[in-house]
């Protein structure tokens, strides 16, 4: 994206450092790989790694999620809380590999992200140095425009007005920026990049069937798949009948109120399947107890604290009661 290509350059020019970079693949819908290797080489990296991670993170982060329910402040599914640690990870085992001694990211100081990405250096790599650019090069984003103008950095989106502040991956989308930080402004047509909006939804509903087994999906309409196929098959669907359209203000670790629009087609449909058909596999006081649990949880997880020793902990608990949540459950989406 804009902040991370600036920050290529910048870094070079400020520090007269050589930068590797790493890309991960978390799902993130109609990225091109390859022009991304060939935009990092053109800007000067001398090395540039591309990792797939898409089945470690369904299997060891988006999983464990569907099993609490993970839902931070009634409405977000934590799919940018649950990147940042696995990103954050393979940045320390790539920075060990090519023997760098500081990891640099594209957080600004307004978010959660510094937190989650800083939190996990400090706990898998303390000897590692972690520096901030945008955070402190004190560019606004159309100053940002103009310096990757000047350097030949290329802006998706064209070069004339800013654009939202993306973060996406298999797990939902997120868009921030612009008039999403004007509460008054209803959303704005354009910002819907996945979803398609309710009123241009297909008018003919769709049921579809999920099948869980202790606790995860293992079948879409009788068809058993991986989770990775699975959960980009239900967020196809979702998308076609306008599902998983959230638009959230929330309370953020720092403090700070901030309004989000997401587009989570997946995270609406799973996580609601798994939450009726947990409760009625559950007894009354297992359904009492558990969403204590869960919402503590997605508190860790979205407070960065992904390394806490708590989570597993809570997982342990989360996991005996999954061992249950086992059967088919339909849903019929409409728009
Ligand atoms: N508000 C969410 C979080 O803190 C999503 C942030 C995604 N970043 C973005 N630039 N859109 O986890």
């Amino acid at each position: 994206g804009l902040d991370t290509s600036v920050m290529l350059k910048w870094i070079q020019d400020s520090y007269e450092a050589e930068v590797v970079t790493l890309t991960v693949n978390l799902g993130q819908p109609g990225e091109d790989y390859g022009v991304i290797e060939d935009k990092a080489r053109r800007l000067g990296a001398v090395e540039c790694h591309v990792v797939d991670a898409r089945e470690q993170f369904a299997a060891d982060f988006v999983a464990p999620a569907i099993k609490a329910n993970a839902n931070y402040g009634n409405g977000y599914p934590l799919f940018t809380a649950l990147g940042r640690p696995l990103i954050a990870k393979l940045a320390v085992e790539y920075a060990r590999r090519s023997g760098c001694d500081t990891i640099a990211h594209g957080c600004t100081g307004k978010g959660n992200d510094q937190v989650r990405i800083e939190a996990t250096v400090a706990t898998l790599a303390p000897e590692l140095k972690v520096i901030a650019p945008v955070r402190s090069w004190q560019m606004g984003r159309e100053e940002e425009i103009e310096y990757a103008r000047k350097h030949g950095i290329p802006v998706k989106g064209g070069t004339e007005a800013a654009p939202y502040s993306i973060d996406d991956n298999l797990w939902g989308r997120s868009s921030e920026g612009k008039w999403i930080e004007d509460l008054s402004h209803a959303p704005d047509d354009d910002v819907f990049q996945l979803v398609t909006r309710p009123e241009l939804a297909s008018d003919e509903p769709e049921t579809v069937e999920l099948s869980f087994e202790a606790g995860l999906p293992v079948a879409l309409n009788g068809e058993p798949l991986g989770l990775v196929e699975l959960l980009e098959r239900v967020a196809a669907i979702g998308m076609r009948h306008g599902v998983g359209i959230v638009d959230h203000i929330e309370d953020r670790i720092v403090g700070l109120k901030v309004r989000d629009i997401y587009e989570v087609p997946a995270a609406a449909i799973v996580l609601k399947a798994h939450k009726e058909l947990e409760r009625l596999t559950g007894t009354i006081h297992q359904n009492q107890f558990k969403p204590g649990l869960d919402q503590k949880w997605a508190y860790l997880v979205y407070a960065g604290l992904w390394w806490e020793p708590l989570r597993r902990d809570i997982e342990a608990y989360v996991d005996h009661v999954n061992r249950n949540v086992t059967g088919t459950i339909g849903l019929k989406l409409f728009k």
